[in-house]
């Protein structure tokens, strides 16, 4: 059987790391693509990932190059390409510098591969999904965006500290947009099957609630020169997995919602099942009042963004 086929586009902290992760899950050959002006930058990360190959156990052939010729016929292709925020920066700043990256670096990425799966990290992730959905023309179960997989990793850490109890066995949820009006669902998020709600007070969820809409902000505090990458190149390395596998998981992802949850033509997360077609299907949970309220609220910064793209 040929092996699977992943291409990373941008060689940057996300980039690298992610690349670095799915070369050690041993279950594709990956390349992985950055601008001419890093000159032979991706193709020196490269090797040294192929160098730790003998010590860490597997065979993926990694790749790093500045053009698109080698990324032909991917499987999925991930966009990590764009500047990342720096202190004081919202992720909305990025808003127009990143949409023109993502464009270009999508019109190669489907030229080469027309079958693949497409999945969006770069910020501000949900309007980006829009500005490659446009792009490459594909329909919309094969452009998706990684952020809830993140939020809701942040949540589960909170959670599993709060409760002193293994990160294993803590799930969460986090859906809505990529940003200040993300929603934390405590209700959908359990320890073992037994939901939060019964096991924290009141107070003590709404502070890891909030912790979680921070939790971007907080990384970029301390590290003051970029943003987290170790989280979201492992979120971004589950989804792909689950696509390469078609494992059907069941993860939060942004979706194009078209009358889910009474939402209209924009990118929001939600739960989806993630398998070889992509996104498989959108399930759809009962919200209470102010759940489906915060969501659409959610929703709405988003559609302002994308109105906001030049
Ligand atoms: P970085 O600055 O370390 O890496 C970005 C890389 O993209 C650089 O190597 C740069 O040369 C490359 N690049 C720029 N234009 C390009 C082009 N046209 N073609 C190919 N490569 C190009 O940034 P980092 O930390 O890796 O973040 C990347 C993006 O991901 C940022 O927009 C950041 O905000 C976003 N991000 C999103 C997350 C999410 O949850 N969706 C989480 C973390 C980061
Ligand atoms: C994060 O949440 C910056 O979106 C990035 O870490």
């Amino acid at each position: 059987m040929a092996r699977k086929k992943v291409t990373v586009i941008g060689a940057g902290n996300v980039g690298a790391s992610l690349v670095q992760r799915l070369a050690e899950m041993d279950m594709c050959d990956v390349v992985m693509v950055d601008i001419p002006q890093t000159g032979d930058m991706p193709a020196g990360k490269a090797l040294d990932i192929m160098e730790s190959g003998p010590i860490c156990g597997y065979d993926s052939r990694v790749t790093g190059t500045t053009t698109y010729e080698s990324t032909k016929d991917s499987d999925v292709v991930v966009i990590t390409a764009g500047i990342p925020r720096k202190p004081g920066m919202s992720r909305d700043d990025l808003l127009n510098t990143n949409a023109g990256i993502v464009k270009a670096v999508t019109e190669q990425a489907v030229k080469f591969s027309p079958r693949c799966v497409l999945i969006i990290v770069s910020n501000p992730l949900d309007a980006m999904c829009s500005v490659a959905l446009k792009t490459s023309q594909f329909p919309k179960h094969r452009v998706l965006g990684m952020a809830g997989v993140l939020d809701s990793a942040r949540m589960r850490w909170f959670l599993a500290e709060a409760l002193d109890v293994s990160m294993e066995s803590v799930h969460a949820m986090v859906l809505g947009g990529h940003g200040d009006t993300m929603v934390p669902m405590p209700r959908f998020s359990t320890v073992n099957g037994i939901a939060v709600t019964e096991l924290l007070p009141k107070e003590k969820i709404e502070a890891i609630n909030q912790r979680t809409r921070d939790g971007g902000a907080e990384i970029i505090k301390l590290l003051k020169t970029g943003s987290a990458y170790y989280a979201p190149s492992a979120a971004a390395a589950e989804m792909v997995e689950a696509i390469l596998k078609d494992k059907k998981k069941i993860l939060p992802c942004a979706a194009l919602l078209e009358g889910e949850y009474g939402i209209e033509g924009v990118f929001v997360g939600v739960p989806c099942k993630l398998g070889e077609r992509g996104i498989e299907a959108v399930i759809q949970l009962n919200l209470t009042v102010e759940e489906r309220a915060a969501l659409l609220k959610s929703a709405g910064a988003v559609k302002e963004l994308v109105g906001a793209l030049k």
